[in-house]
């Protein structure tokens, strides 16, 4: 059902620290800030040769890493996020085999403006899965 590794995401308190070590210490390219308020983030993108990473910062009050960051105030991976081909039909796969998807359960557009789904860290190894439906190849 998964496909490609998309990214991983990095909770981070300071963004604009987060970005120039990105930048000026591991030598990479880096985005602007690009503020997702349906998401409660701030993200930067770090482009890399074969995927990318993104830097997140909580964006208004009920921002959902803030806690996360409260728990890990040096910063940490928050998620990881892998391609599906339909993101209704891996949606349902999962529910059958008991696998619990976050919030209403209905696909949010994500940061690349592709339908996403967050799984429950309980059932994939405390790690948060992101789901994020592909474009289809052109
Ligand atoms: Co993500």
């Amino acid at each position: 059902m998964i496909g490609r590794f998309n990214h991983v995401a990095i909770a981070v308190p300071n963004l604009e620290e987060a970005s120039k070590k990105y930048r000026e210490v591991l030598g990479a390219k880096v985005s602007e800030p690009q503020p997702e308020p349906d998401h409660g983030v701030t993200v930067v993108f770090v482009e890399l040769p074969n995927t990318k990473v993104e830097l997140l910062h909580p964006l208004g009050e009920k921002s959902p890493i803030q806690g996360f960051l409260d728990k890990n105030p040096s910063g940490g991976i928050h998620h990881i996020c892998y391609e599906v081909e339909d993101i209704i039909a891996a949606r349902e796969q999962l529910k059958a085999t008991g696998a619990r998807v976050l919030g209403d359960g209905n696909p949010k557009i994500g940061a690349h403006g592709n339908p996403v789904l967050f799984l429950h860290p309980k059932d994939f190894y405390g790690t948060l899965v992101e789901l994020e439906q592909a474009k289809p190849a052109a």
